[in-house]
């Protein structure tokens, strides 16, 4: 077991109807003018926005808006959000909608707490020294950036994903009705249900630390997702199967499940950013794509770990050698990503790379991590390589 720091500071407000307290909330944290984050349009159709801009009015706390932010959010979008804050003086950032406009908020919140160029952060040049207070009502189960102190953004140029964490950019509140996010296409759920889980995936194929609780609670919450987004599968509007979705996707990028742990692996997240910044394809699919790839050219150098997932959360039967359990855990684990209608492979998820362009993300993924990266196998630009070969 390593030391560890376990910190959590965001108030989460979970349950039906629990949008109608945004405005006591940003009162609480201190917000007097807000900017108002969100997507390409789902918040308007749902009219979701319209009733939070209604809360706003009746409490009389001023706002504007800045709506456009797409999966996979986009530098250009973060720097005319910047821009808009300083010229309306927001103090208080509110993002509706899912990890793409969080994430898009959070960049905002840092270039206006920091001055110079925001992306310098995403870039490893330098670290920030504070953000906005920002908040999230929240529309879709998936990344976990509501308690997470992570933002992912993508610069245009050069198509460059980049993740940057800091403290600074957690959430004050977090707003969570399981109901808000009836309105997914059944695909998103999916890509949610599959990146919720492959976040504690990350923390849990390590070859450092583990505790006991953490495995504990890491394959309580892995079996919960599972056995849901099934239910969801059939049923969407089931709210007590969205409620256990949507905490676990909290639960699962604050950090609970790995306490104890060397750090994690990430680097099936590392690969799929590239995936995401090159072809923009949604963020879970993209890791479903990757995994199973990745889980084969390493399982030999993490097997207990490999084993004890087969067995405690796919429940494979105790038969056969260490690796022929590992081998069928990782099958059962692919049988459940189609049966969500997740790819399993670069084809299935819709993108034909070719081989320059394998060599392309490879460096790219390198050059990310600083030169190699894991934990269940460290891996170095020609693993990258042959895993992105491997998952065609
Ligand atoms: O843009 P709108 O119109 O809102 O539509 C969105 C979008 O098309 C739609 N949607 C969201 N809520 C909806 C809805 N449609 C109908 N009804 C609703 N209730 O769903 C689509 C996906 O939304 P998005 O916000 O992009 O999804 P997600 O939350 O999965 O965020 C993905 C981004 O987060 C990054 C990913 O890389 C990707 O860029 N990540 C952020 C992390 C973090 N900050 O901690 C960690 C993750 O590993 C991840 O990398
Ligand atoms: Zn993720």
């Amino acid at each position: 077991m390593f030391d560890f720091k376990y910190y959590t500071p965001t108030k989460v407000i979970f349950g039906k109807n629990t949008e109608s307290r945004v405005a006591e909330l940003i009162r609480e944290f201190g917000g007097t003018k807000v900017l108002i984050h969100y997507g390409s349009g789902s918040v308007m159709r749902s009219g979701l926005l319209q009733r939070v801009t209604d809360t706003l009015d009746a409490a009389g706390i001023g706002y504007v808006t800045l709506g456009g932010a797409v999966p996979n959010p986009h530098l250009g979008l973060v720097y005319e959000g910047i821009e808009l804050c300083k010229k309306e003086n927001v103090d208080f950032l509110l993002a509706v909608g899912g990890g793409s406009a969080l994430d898009s908020a959070k960049a905002i919140g840092y270039g206006v707490a920091n001055g110079g160029d925001v992306w310098d952060f995403y870039d490893y040049k330098r670290t920030a020294e504070g953000c906005l207070p920002l908040g999230v009502i929240l529309t879709i189960a998936a990344t976990g950036s509501e308690m997470s102190d992570s933002s992912v953004i993508t610069k245009e140029e050069g198509l460059v994903k980049r993740g940057y964490s800091s403290d600074y950019g957690r959430c004050k509140f977090a707003i969570m009705n399981p109901e808000l996010t009836m309105t997914l296409p059944d695909y998103q759920t999916a890509c949610g249900c599959t990146d919720i889980m492959m976040h504690t995936m990350e923390r849990y194929f390590t070859n450092g630390g583990n505790m006991e609780i953490t495995d504990a609670i890491a394959e309580g919450l892995l079996r919960t997702v599972k056995k849901n987004a099934l239910i969801l599968k059939d049923n969407p509007k089931d709210y007590d199967a969205r409620a256990e979705v949507m905490w676990a996707g909290s639960l699962s990028h604050n950090g609970l499940t790995g306490c104890g742990n060397d750090g994690g692996d990430w680097m099936t997240h590392k690969l799929e950013h590239e995936l995401g910044g090159l072809y923009d394809v949604a963020h879970g699919a993209g890791l479903a794509a990757i995994w199973g790839s990745w889980a084969r050219y390493v399982y030999k150098d993490c097997l207990p770990r490999f084993k004890k997932f087969a067995l405690n959360v796919m429940g494979v039967a105790d038969q056969g050698s260490d690796e022929e359990i590992a081998l069928r855990g990782i099958e059962a684990m692919e049988d459940f990503y189609r049966s969500i209608n997740m790819p399993t492979n670069l084809r299935e998820l819709g993108v034909e790379p070719t081989e320059e362009e394998l060599v392309l993300m490879a460096k790219k993924c390198a050059i990310g991590v600083g030169g190699e990266k894991g934990s269940a196998k460290v891996l170095d630009e020609k693993a990258m390589l042959a895993i992105y070969r491997a998952s065609m």
